[in-house]
């Protein structure tokens, strides 16, 4: 292994793996080599479609170092689903599941020296651009594209480790547009960086903004958004409006496995403070994980959850989560995928 800062120290996503997997299409069939390649630089056109026109996706799922040192991934068919819709959405050229998901098999596989022990993990970062050098096509899909899938060690995403994060409520800037929410594309995270920005300048604390345009409350930047009490896990319901987090269906299905009844509805911002007294909040994603929310600033309202601590219920989904990433619970939805380690 080759001398790089320590991920568990250094900023989430800011260490990259050895090797990477690459497959460039020009007729819409993806040519992979079989093999990865060494991770570094690579050069496309300056008039590149997605340099121009937005026509880039990406994936974000995570290798997790199993308690008996084998390796798997996590949700693995999942995400491959997901990219192969965000392609259509964008009209970039579908690749082949199979393809797909044996590129980031062998990108793990190759990066497996590089797999931090919990609580690190592999991040994998399945990315697909449209390469073609056209200026004018600007309402014509790219007839020439780029897989590729890098990966980086990683640590936590929200510093500080499981500490109860604070939200700004923002009703007014929307993160997207409603049809284009469920896409996993860069220009969604564009759209929401200058009101991020702007709402984190005016209050130093917050870790998140939850968008939640006219009332509507649908997810973080970079997470989903939850609400639970002894008996009940709520979150809002899908359609094309927000991302469709492969970790909130996760919580989902281990909420129900718990026992407790299961919600998928529109929350109301006017429930918030009552589940505030006697409930919890909590964030979830492949980055995120599943994180506490201790605080909510709406307008001039602080809205505290419990004593501002991770409550007991977000810990215990938490706690079964975690249990079937590293390999110490028992995987009976058939989520981890062994890879060669
Ligand atoms: N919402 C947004 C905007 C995200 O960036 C993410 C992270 O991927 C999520 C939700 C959670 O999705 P997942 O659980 O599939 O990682
Ligand atoms: C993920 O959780 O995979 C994401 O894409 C979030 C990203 C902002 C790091």
């Amino acid at each position: 292994m080759s001398e790089k800062p320590d991920p568990m120290t250094v900023p989430f996503g800011t260490v990259f793996c050895d090797w990477m997997a690459t497959a460039p299409s020009d007729d819409g069939v993806y040519q992979y080599a079989g093999k990865v390649e060494p991770y570094g630089d690579f050069s496309i056109s300056p008039a590149a479609h997605a340099l121009h026109y937005g026509s880039a996706i990406f994936e974000g799922l995570k290798a997790h170092r199993q308690i008996d040192g084998s390796l798997a991934i996590f949700r693995l068919d999942d995400h491959v689903a997901r990219m192969c819709q965000s392609a259509a959405q964008l009209r970039l050229p579908v690749p082949e599941e199979g393809l797909l998901r044996q590129m980031i098999i062998d990108s793990v596989e190759a990066n497996v020296e590089e797999v931090p022990p919990p609580p690190g993990s592999l991040y994998i970062r399945p990315t697909l651009i449209g390469t073609e050098p056209n200026i004018g096509a600007a309402a014509t899909p790219t007839s020439e594209a780029l897989l590729y899938i890098v990966n980086c060690p990683v640590g936590d995403y929200f510093k500080g480790g499981v500490r109860p994060l604070t939200l700004l409520v923002e009703e007014e800037i929307p993160r997207t547009t409603p049809q284009f929410g469920m896409v996993k594309s860069g220009a969604n995270y564009a759209m929401a960086l200058a009101p991020t920005l702007d709402a984190m300048a005016r209050n130093e604390a917050v870790d998140q903004i939850l968008f939640a345009t006219g009332g509507d409350i649908t997810e973080t930047g970079a997470a989903n958004f939850f609400l639970a009490n002894d008996e009940r896990v709520v979150t809002r319901q899908l359609d094309s409006s927000f991302l469709h987090g492969v970790t909130r269906s996760s919580v989902l299905a281990l909420a129900a496995d718990l026992g407790y009844e299961v919600e998928e509805r529109p929350i109301e911002l006017s429930e918030l403070q009552e589940w505030a007294d006697n409930g919890e909040a909590f964030l979830s994603g492949t980055a995120a994980v599943l994180s506490p929310v201790g605080t909510m600033l709406r307008g001039g309202e602080e809205i505290i959850f419990g004593d501002g601590q991770p409550g007991a219920n977000t810990l215990r989904l938490r706690e079964s989560l975690v249990a079937i990433q590293n390999g110490s619970g028992d995987d009976d939805h058939g989520w981890r995928t062994a890879v060669r380690s």
